[in-house]
C-alpha cells in the first residue's frame, strides 16, 4: 500500500515537472537555452568549416553528422524565442516582425536541407559553397535581428 502510493506520489511529481508550462520559465532560462541551441550550430558550423578549408582532411561522414547537428538545433530556434524574452543581444524587431523571423529561420533550415541532400555527389568546392549558404543564413539573421 504505502509503495504503491510512493510510486503514485512519485509519478506525480515526474508529471508535474515534465508539463511545465512555457510560460513557467524565465526570460532567463530562454535565453540560456537559446544561447544552448546558437553555440551547438556555432560549433557544428566551425567543424564543418575546418573540413572544408583544408585544416582538417575533407570527410564527408563527419560533415553530415555535422550537418544533422545543426538541422536539429535550427528546428528549435522558433522555440526559443517566446515573447517576453527579449535580452540584451535580441532587437525588438523578432516580435514585431515574427514572419520575417520566422523567413530567416526557414531559409537557415533551407540551407542546411540543401547541404544535407547535396553532400553525397558534391566535390570539396561544392560542399564549401553549400556551407556558405548556411553561413550567410546565420548572419543574415543576426545583421537584422540581434543587436
Ligand atoms: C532566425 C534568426 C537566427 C538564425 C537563423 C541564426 N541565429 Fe544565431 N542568434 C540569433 C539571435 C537573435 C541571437 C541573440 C540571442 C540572445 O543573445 O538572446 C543569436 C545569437 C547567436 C550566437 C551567440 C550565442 C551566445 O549566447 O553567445 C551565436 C554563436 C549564434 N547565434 C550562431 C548562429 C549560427 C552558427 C547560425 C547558423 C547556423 C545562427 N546563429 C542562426 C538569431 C539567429
Amino acid at each position: 500500500m504505502m509503495k504503491a502510493f510512493t510510486r503514485a506520489f512519485v509519478m506525480g511529481v515526474v508529471l508535474v515537472a515534465a508539463s511545465t508550462p512555457l510560460a513557467a520559465k524565465t526570460a532567463e532560462d530562454i535565453s540560456k537555452e537559446r544561447s544552448v541551441v546558437m553555440k551547438k550550430m556555432d560549433s557544428a558550423m566551425n567543424e564543418i568549416s575546418q573540413r572544408v578549408g583544408g585544416l582538417f582532411a575533407f570527410d564527408k561522414k563527419v560533415i553530415r553528422e555535422k550537418a544533422e547537428q545543426i538541422r536539429e538545433a535550427a528546428a528549435r530556434i522558433s522555440t526559443v524565442f517566446p515573447e517576453g524574452s527579449a535580452s540584451s543581444q535580441t532587437l525588438p524587431v523578432i516580435w514585431s516582425e515574427p514572419e520575417e523571423f520566422e523567413n530567416k529561420i526557414q531559409k537557415n533550415i533551407a540551407k542546411v536541407d540543401k547541404l544535407l541532400s547535396e553532400l553525397e555527389s558534391a566535390d570539396k568546392d561544392k560542399v564549401k559553397n553549400l556551407y556558405k549558404g548556411i553561413h550567410f543564413a546565420c548572419t543574415g539573421c543576426h545583421s537584422s535581428f540581434r543587436k
